[in-house]
């Protein structure tokens, strides 16, 4: 916990929480973390995207790793769990190994993933999928919100562009993946347990929606005359909100909606807005996406007003191996604890690294159910509880042929 509070501290913003990709905030957070790291007997390095990977070496040098670890950077005033908790409970359980003198089988890899939020250039996972090797060379021109490349930002961070090829791994090196993180959900408590198995992560599409109207005076022009773009985005939201109802577990946002030229005197002439659809079922969520689609052109139509909207992420369910669930819920039992199974509604760096490795999830119960918000909390008990976990399905872990 005293951990969660140090990484907090590196923000951009003081009193909250802001930590993007390759910010100096998140190159103090990520030497903070490659020091827990050292102490913990690993070796500690940042790899060609700005991912921290610390590595603990089994019983001879260069064998195969399991994987653990989560994300370093934060939303928008965030909560300080939301990935770092994953991290710390992981190099605490590499410590336990450490101070007992123990090597395994096999190595174990520590990473802090960069940019898992996307909220810098405005893509997810950029650290996980370089991992992964499937990160789109393209995103490199991607610019955050003071117009600063991709390439630019790395450069600025001392890393190459030209080598972000050099942090993928291959199916070879891993024997799985396997991540604890916060809830971000109200079920376990709901439940009364403190950690609880994921069997899968929902899928997401994602949207980008932009309403051209007609500018005019607030005063002059009769409401009848009016292509108010706004007014339309309005009726979209409201759109968004009955189409994701429509379907059963599917959830759909409109978490930016911006008017312009926005001025109390003006009439909307633009108007721009984010949607966010996700569900456990690809074929639900792709119905709900394209609802979504129908709805806002027609009302678009109705209202005269210009539309142009594009799909701008499509992330399919992944689902977590079944050999890691068992694993992880006989680690659960081990400690004494009754085993739940739930999807998750939030996406992880696994959806990315099911590409190169097996994956599995430990959910850690949080307070309310509430994330991505400053008031994210957890118990210190909760949090020893997922570690206690996390170290036992370690040691008991065997790689997949060998179940
Ligand atoms: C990441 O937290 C996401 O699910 O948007
Ligand atoms: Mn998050
Ligand atoms: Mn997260």
């Amino acid at each position: 916990m005293a951990r969660a509070d140090e990484l907090a501290a590196h923000s951009e913003q003081p009193g909250g929480l802001t930590r993007v990709s390759l910010s100096p905030e998140y190159r103090a957070a990520s030497e903070r973390v490659m020091g827990w790291m050292r102490e913990a007997g690993m070796t500690a390095r940042l790899d060609a995207i700005g991912n921290v990977a610390g590595r603990y070496e089994g019983e001879r040098a260069g064998l195969p790793c399991l994987m653990l670890g989560s994300h370093l950077d934060t939303v928008r005033d965030a909560g300080r769990y939301d990935g770092m908790l994953g991290v710390i409970c992981a190099i605490e359980c590499v410590q336990a190994l450490h101070s007992a003198g123990r090597r395994l089988p096999f190595a174990i890899e520590v990473l802090g993933f960069t940019d898992e939020e996307g909220v810098r250039f405005g893509v997810t996972l950029l650290g996980s999928r370089a991992l992964a090797g499937t990160l789109d060379p393209a995103l490199l021109e991607a610019k955050d919100r003071n117009g600063m490349t991709m390439a630019e930002a790395l450069r600025g961070f001392g890393l190459d562009p030209a080598r972000i090829g050099t942090a993928a791994r291959s199916r070879g090196e891993l024997l799985a993946y396997a991540e604890l993180h916060i809830e971000q959900g109200p079920v376990l408590e709901a439940e009364g347990l403190p950690v609880g198995v994921v069997t899968a992560i929902n899928g997401y599409t994602r949207m980008r929606v932009s309403i051209e109207g007609t500018a005019g005076h607030a005063g002059t022009v009769p409401m009848a005359l009016r292509r108010d773009a706004l007014a339309a985005a309005a009726e979209c939201v409201l759109a968004v909100e009955r189409a994701a109802a429509s379907e059963p577990e599917v959830v759909a946002t409109v978490g930016r909606l911006e008017a312009l030229p926005g001025a109390i005197n003006v009439i909307p002439g633009g108007a721009r807005f984010t949607v966010d659809v996700r569900a456990p079922d690809d074929a639900r969520r792709l119905r709900a996406a394209a609802r979504i689609e129908k709805e806002i052109s027609s009302i678009c139509a109705r209202r005269g007003v210009a539309l142009a909207s594009e799909r701008t992420q499509e992330q399919g369910v992944t689902a977590c191996s079944p050999w890691l669930i068992e694993r992880l819920a006989r680690a659960v039992e081990g400690e004494g604890l009754r085993v739940r199974r739930l999807p998750s509604g939030a996406g992880h760096d696994g959806m990315a690294l099911q590409t190169i490795a097996d994956i599995g999830m430990l959910f850690v119960r949080c307070a309310n159910g509430i994330s991505h918000n400053p008031a994210e909390a957890i118990r210190a008990a909760d949090a020893a509880a997922g570690a206690r976990v996390l170290l036992r399905f370690i040691e008991e872990f065997r790689p997949r042929e060998l179940q």
